[in-house]
């Protein structure tokens, strides 16, 4: 098991950010806001709200209906959850919800709430309904107004709605359930039993935005690329005349942050970009060409490849290495920072996902800790500033490509803070390890690239075990190192799997890394997924 300690140079000091505070954006557009009830695909609700064009939130269920007001939103939904409305402990409906004078959908368990709240009937049925399921529609109402009257839907429940609250119009039922849908126009309460955000729902998205336009009357126009003027408005108003650093990783998320606080504030920034030596080829190039150049953006770029090199001098073990190469990097970090005298703030590219995954967004239990947290000194003397925090990763895309960032940095798969040097693994990272391993990952990239499959893949990256074998080239022997690809799909990293690459394309890449670099003469595929594997190998 790794524990992953190691902060990426864009990402310095999430720990020190408020972690509960509310994404709290002044904003033009409208907003609804998604009660999770802890439900698998709550986060996936707020999502297809946003794809609708409107902001959207994902808060705890029990924040309470004052701060759900406080937000002003123009409707609620509630989330599915694994809990049955009669266990004990079972999260409930806060009543004043329904007076904040919105409209309301309760989704799966949601609909349960509402149904057993409001004097309707819910009993567990004998048989669950898991998985994919035919709706018929008996009385479309408003909700399912203009959709056919048979269609598919995905449901996940064992409880089930049997009757809907006296005065409410009960529209479809499906294979398992008596009551799949209900509705009061008059009071503003709606529940769909099936899940219309996830992919199996063909028509999920229209019921949604059934209930986002012709229900809650949003305007519909809010994009990832809407929030730039806003954030420019709000960084302004947040840092005044104060002097910010931003640390560059190369990432995409460090990236469109530091463009965003520059196009709001201009040369207050100034990024920092610290090259430990252990990044993809050419990597430091890219990212200095592009901010100096191509920006104009204020860049202190720090080649500190011999001191990581020298901290990493004999060390194999996979913690110590993630350790010492995060508390090198605060440190260079720091002296440059100081260098650049009487900052105020600090960017950070704190996304949404990571927001939710420490449980500041859903006050859920923390999923995971995450990776750019964690081993900070809890004294770093900066305000966050985080422009990024109500996005999530395709959003930040978006906003990359709206600002004009090249689209090798936009596009560029996640890269972990200690780099190279966990991809050298059961040995020490040395320079001519990290070299040859640079060499192959440059074969991989490209390849995978011309081969159109770059996107596709949430990573694809090459291992260096401090292993040797034996080959045969132009009739001699010899002795050289193993590569290893590994290459995944995944959404959010917490599961993987291994990506079904085509033979001819694999074929090209080892006959490419066997001709080109001399070190090597054996390349491996890795077909673990996670779990059981993790991605990276240390
Ligand atoms: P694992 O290996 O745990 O990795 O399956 C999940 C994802 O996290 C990335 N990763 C890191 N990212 N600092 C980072 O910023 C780290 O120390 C770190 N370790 C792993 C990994 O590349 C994968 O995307």
């Amino acid at each position: 098991m790794t524990t992953h300690g190691v902060p990426t140079a864009a990402t310095a000091a999430t720990e020190l950010a408020d972690e509960s505070a509310p994404v709290d954006v002044p904003r033009a557009t409208d907003e609804v806001v998604v009660l999770d009830y802890g439900g698998q695909y709550s986060q996936l609700i707020a999502r297809r709200v946003r794809e609708c064009g409107v902001f959207s939130e994902l808060l705890p269920h029990h924040v309470g209906a004052d701060e759900v007001a406080r937000r002003k939103p123009k409707g609620v939904i509630l989330s599915g959850g694994p809990a049955s409305v009669y266990a004990d402990g079972a999260p409930r409906l806060e009543k004043e919800l329904l007076d904040l004078g919105v409209p309301v959908l309760g989704i799966c368990y949601g609909m349960q709430l509402l149904a057993n709240e409001l004097g309707g009937r819910v009993e567990g049925a004998e048989v669950g309904e898991f998985g994919r399921s035919q709706l018929t529609v008996r009385e479309p109402g408003r909700l399912l107004e203009g959709l056919p009257a048979e269609q598919r839907c995905w449901m996940s429940h064992r409880d089930t709605v049997y009757a809907a609250p006296e005065g409410f119009t009960e529209l479809a039922s499906s294979t398992e359930s008596p009551v799949a849908a209900f509705e009061s126009v008059e009071r503003g309460i709606y529940g769909i039993q099936y899940h219309p955000e996830v992919v199996h729902t063909p028509y999920g998205q229209d019921v949604l935005k059934r209930f986002l336009g012709d229900v809650c009357e949003c305007d519909m126009t809010w994009s990832a690329a809407s929030i730039v003027e806003e954030q420019v408005a709000r960084i302004r108003e947040q840092v005044g005349d104060a002097k910010v650093i931003c640390g560059l990783s190369g990432g995409v998320d460090s990236s469109v942050a530091a463009v965003l606080v520059h196009k709001a504030i201009g040369d207050q920034l100034t990024c920092i970009f610290v090259d430990h030596g252990l990044m993809r080829k050419g990597e430091g190039d890219q990212v200095i060409k592009a901010f100096r150049e191509h920006y104009g953006i204020p860049l202190v770029a720090v080649d500190a490849e011999e001191r990581f090199l020298e901290k990493l001098k004999g060390v194999t073990e996979p913690e110590a290495k993630r350790k010492l190469i995060g508390a090198e990097f605060i440190r260079v970090f720091e002296e440059e920072a100081a260098k650049v005298g009487d900052a105020k703030f600090l960017v950070q590219g704190t996304l949404y996902s990571d927001v939710i995954e420490s449980g500041g967004g859903t006050g859920a239990a923390t999923i995971k800790s995450h990776h750019n947290v964690g081993g900070l000194p809890e004294d770093l003397e900066f305000e966050l500033v985080e422009p990024l925090r109500a996005l999530f990763k395709d959003e930040v895309r978006a906003v990359g490509a709206e600002l004009g960032l090249p689209e090798r940095l936009v596009w560029r798969q996640p890269f972990p803070g200690p780099g190279l040097a966990i991809r050298v693994v059961g040995g020490e990272a040395t320079k001519e390890r990290l070299d040859v391993l640079r060499d192959a990952d440059y074969i991989l990239q490209d390849e995978i690239r011309k081969a159109g499959l770059y996107r596709e893949l949430w990573q694809s990256f090459c291992v260096l075990p401090d292993v040797r074998t034996v080959g045969v080239q132009g009739d001699e022997r010899t002795y050289g190192y193993v590569v290893v690809i590994r290459a995944v799909t995944s959404d959010d990293a917490m599961t993987a799997d291994w990506a079904r690459l085509p033979y001819d394309l694999l074929e090209q890449i080892a006959s490419r890394m066997i001709n080109e670099l001399r070190e090597v003469n054996r390349v491996v595929l890795d077909i673990t997924s996670k779990p059981p594997g993790t991605i990276e190998w240390e």
